[in-house]
């Protein structure tokens, strides 16, 4: 329930929006329902009293009435989107905002690769329950309870009896579309395997070749691909299943209404007019529950995107700064690690008791065997990890009591696996520092030995690297 209305909550900048969307959608159901009642009149009085002027009328009546639905529909189509767009938008600048203050130790539990693009397809559910939702819902109701409500002006009895089949369609629809939608889900999986024997494959198909083992590898290749014929398979017969079995159903609903219809006409409670009315309805009754349909299926897979976005957002970071953090004065680097403790899961200790002064100005190299914990104690310097234990000063100032932005700006650190982002050199080097000019740059390239070997490549310092 707070999950919903949190996701209520976005729908607020664009509160406005919705309103018109709605408000579009709500004249395009009932222009809907327009069709068949005008019909009905000119069935019922203009064609048998040859009332021209009445029939020019009504048909320009009707062809505005379409130029307007046409602007709903465009409207809708749009607009409608624009909202759910705009929200995803909003959802996916929140959570990568988030994301930037978890600290290391939730990235060490985490595939960040593996969330990234769930939530990237999370999002994209939840924009589409975004906009699709509310119309959906909206229209549908809208025209079910219009439709009904002028059928029964018409004929009680033979209304009940044409609603009574919109349950057994909207069961029968329900299910086969949950079925459908279960086989695709199955087929995605499918697929995923395929792709990751085909990268496995030729990533190591040096490896292959060199033991010549490409029988086996095509052998192991036909295995997944296989599997994903059969689930594609599987899918298309599910969704035959439901196309197929809904038309069925529709025709059974004419051909019971035109049957009985036909009955009542002879009997004398309806005329022509009012059967031909019935049957055009019927003919609208699908799209309703259709959308009824797909809005459930929306809602739930758009609600567990939700909230697994929810989830995400609620992950509060281990490190962050505390109440009534202080900025950092300048610092002269007079480092002291008095007594720390740090493990990074229950069981191990990696750092036990640790104490150590470096006096400013201080060169120091930790020397020890691998998996010793030298990067560990580094780490807990700028608070990548706090300390379970004890406690580290600079020039004085706890860690934990200044802010971090202030602590990690005053602190200069080369990471172990070394990480160059997508750009150019130039980009790379004034990370740290983006407002660095040109000779600060190519000094600190000096420093660090590089700038005779980025002068020799064809773009120098815009040569672009990645990953
Ligand atoms: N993110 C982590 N999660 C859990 N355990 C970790 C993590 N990082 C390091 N460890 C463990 O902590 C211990 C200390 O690791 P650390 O990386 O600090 O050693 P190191 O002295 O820097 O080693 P190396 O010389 O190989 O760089 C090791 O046992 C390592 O397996
Ligand atoms: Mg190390």
């Amino acid at each position: 329930m707070s999950n919903l209305k949190r996701f209520i909550a976005y729908y607020k900048p664009e509160r406005r929006l919705l309103v018109v969307d709605l408000v579009a959608a709500s004249i395009i159901a009932v222009l809907d329902l327009f069709f068949p009642i005008i019909t009905r009149m000119f069935m019922k009085d203009y064609i048998p009293d040859q009332n021209v002027q009445a029939v020019l009328v009504w048909t320009g009546v009707l062809v505005a009435l379409y130029v307007l639905r046409l602007g709903c529909q465009y409207f809708v189509d749009y607009y409608g989107h624009v909202v759910g767009v705009n929200m995803e938008y909003q959802m996916r600048t929140d959570l990568f905002t988030h994301l930037q203050t978890l600290d290391f130790r939730f990235f060490d539990d985490t595939k960040v690769g593996h969330l990234m693009s769930r939530i990237v397809n999370d999002l994209r559910d939840i924009s589409e329950l975004a906009h699709h939702g509310p119309e959906d819902l909206f229209i549908a109701s809208l025209m079910l309870i219009g439709s009904f409500a002028y059928l029964l002006t018409i004929s009680v009895p033979l209304t009940l009896i044409t609603f009574a089949f919109i349950p057994v369609i909207g069961w029968y629809a329900y299910t086969r579309r949950t079925a459908m939608n279960r086989a695709f889900t199955e087929e995605r999986k499918r697929i995923a395997d395929v792709n990751a024997d085909v990268e496995n494959s030729l990533s190591g198909i040096r490896v292959a070749q060199s033991f010549v083992n490409e029988d086996y590898e095509k052998r192991r290749f036909d295995s997944a691909n296989t599997a994903f014929k059969r689930s594609r398979r599987k899918a298309f017969k599910a969704m035959a299943i439901y196309s197929s079995g809904l038309g069925f159903l529709t025709d059974v609903l004419n051909v019971a209404v035109l049957c009985v219809g036909s009955l009542f006409m002879f009997r004398g409670h309806i005329d022509l007019a009012d059967l031909t009315a019935y049957l055009l309805f019927i003919g609208y009754f699908l799209q309703p529950i259709r959308r009824l349909i797909s809005f459930t299926q929306q809602y739930q897979q758009g609600m567990t995107g939700f909230s697994r976005f929810a989830e995400l957002m609620d992950v509060s970071p281990g490190v962050a700064d505390k109440e009534g953090a202080r900025v950092l004065p300048p610092v002269r680097g007079d480092i002291v690690i008095d007594n720390v403790n740090f493990q990074y899961t229950k069981h191990a200790e990696v750092l036990q008791q640790v104490s150590l002064h470096i006096p400013a100005g201080c060169t120091v190299a930790f020397v020890g065997p691998s998996g010793g914990g030298k990067t560990t104690l580094c780490h807990l310097i700028p608070r990548f990890y706090d300390a379970t234990g004890g406690k580290i000063t600079i020039d004085g100032h706890d860690v934990r009591d200044v802010t971090l932005a202030s602590l990690r700006q005053q602190i200069g650190f080369v990471q172990q696996d070394v990480f160059l982002f997508t750009g150019t050199i130039r980009e790379n080097i004034l990370y740290g520092y983006p407002k660095a000019s040109e000779e600060e740059m190519i000094a600190a390239a000096e420093k660090a030995q590089i700038h005779a070997f980025v002068l020799s490549l064809p773009d120098g310092y815009d040569t672009y690297v990645g990953e």
